[in-house]
């Protein structure tokens, strides 16, 4: 495999992880991730499947995180490349590698953003359907909404991007947004329009 595909990713995640939650995590990164690819003109099929696979070894290893990644991913057949794309996105917590491509770059800052843009999603009637950039940066600017999510990691990734938070913001917004009701992120009032 020259480049890790959708069927693949697939493939992969769903032999690791089992848990709806983590489950959702990776959908949310793999639909922004798409969007991502769109922004930067790159495959956006490939740069899904990265989203997808990103946490692999999470679900069985959560202390242990990314350190049982590299060896199984490559046996897979996996590309080094994109298990490299994968290791980044623990820069500075899990590892030292750092983040270099626009995809690496983009894992490691949607990862975390992708969440806040869940738990808001999570508090409106409907969903992420009406969810816009200002109520997402509002939830951004309060550090207690959502508190996991680490603010600093996300800012980092945008200047490594050199793009500002509500930019990266819509285009995983618009991303994740026709997937709402497979993201459980369909909200629960009337339908928009
Ligand atoms: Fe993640």
């Amino acid at each position: 495999m020259e480049k890790l595909t959708l069927a693949e990713a697939e493939r992969l995640n769903n032999s690791m992880i089992t848990e709806e939650h983590l489950r959702i995590h990776a959908l949310n990164v793999r639909y922004a991730m798409g969007a991502m690819a769109r922004h930067f003109g790159e495959d956006e099929e490939h740069w899904e499947a990265v989203g997808l696979l990103h946490d692999y070894d999470y679900e069985k290893y959560p202390e242990e995180h990314l350190a049982h990644t590299e060896e199984p991913l490559l046996a897979a057949g996996v590309p080094a490349a994109d298990v490299r794309a994968i290791l980044s996105h623990g820069y500075s917590i899990r590892n030292d590698v750092r983040p270099e491509t626009n995809l690496e770059k983009s894992l490691f800052t949607v990862d975390e953003l992708t969440g806040i843009i869940q738990a808001a999603a999570r508090m409106r009637p409907q969903g992420l359907r009406d969810l816009e950039v200002k109520s997402f940066m509002k939830k951004f600017k309060d550090k207690k909404f959502a508190a996991k999510c680490n603010r600093e990691l996300i800012l980092t990734g945008c200047e490594m991007l050199g793009m500002d938070v509500k930019d990266v913001a819509a285009i995983c917004l618009d991303g994740m947004r026709p997937h709402a009701e497979e993201l459980g992120l369909g909200g629960t009032g009337e339908p928009v329009g």
